[in-house]
């Protein structure tokens, strides 16, 4: 298997095959995975958009991780900046690589394909700073977060309600550069 950097038109191409990724790691049924597709579609317009791939050596596609540059406006980091305070903002967002998803195929997780991903794709940002958002649940119990702590992630916003949405998330974050390969 290896790595492959994605731009928006490669990960246009393989939508389907992004969309089952998404839907068996999430275990989202058809009607949620379609509203994911209207939404990925148009983070791939979003500046500094950057992808990442693991494919098998047969093509098919275990995991990708994506990206942008977070800016007033969208509708993730209007939610963030809305809670933080204003050195907390200026720390975080000013210029700021938002992790927008990360996702291993079931069947491939547990075998450092995620971590790999979020190394890549941070490797290709010259952004200070990098947040993303994760369900919050028992640290040492969850992958994602033994895999976000494992990485140098801090605590940026906790139990954070989106609108929408009636699970609490945690906002974690860490300076970059993130080294890569993994030392
Ligand atoms: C979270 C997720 C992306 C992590 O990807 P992953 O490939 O399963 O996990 P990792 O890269 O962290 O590696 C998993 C294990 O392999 C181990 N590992 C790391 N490098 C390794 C290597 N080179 N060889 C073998 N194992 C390795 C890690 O120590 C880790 O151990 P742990 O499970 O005890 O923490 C993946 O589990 C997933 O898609 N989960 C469902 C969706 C999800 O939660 N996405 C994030 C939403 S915010």
């Amino acid at each position: 298997m290896r790595l492959v950097p994605w731009t928006p038109d490669d990960l246009a191409r393989r939508m389907d095959d992004v969309l089952s990724v998404f839907g068996e790691a999430m275990s989202y049924q058809p009607p949620a995975l379609a509203v994911r597709r209207g939404y990925i579609s148009t983070h791939l317009q979003r500046p500094h958009f950057r992808a990442i791939a693991t494919v098998s050596t047969a093509g098919h596609l275990l995991g990708f991780a994506y990206g942008y540059h977070s800016e007033p406006g969208q509708w993730w980091h209007d939610q963030v900046s809305a809670v933080l305070d204003g050195p907390a903002r200026q720390r975080w967002l000013a210029d700021c690589f938002e992790v927008v998803e990360l996702h291993v195929r079931p069947s491939a997780q547990g075998h450092g394909l995620g971590e790999a991903q979020l190394r890549a794709l941070l490797a290709m940002t010259p952004a200070a700073t990098t947040l993303l958002s994760t369900p919050e649940a028992d640290e040492q119990a969850s992958r994602a977060w033994r895999l976000y702590r494992r990485t140098g992630f801090e605590d940026v916003s906790r139990h954070l309600l989106f609108p929408g949405d009636p699970r609490p998330f945690a906002v974690l974050g860490r300076s970059l550069p993130l080294p890569f390969p993994q030392p």
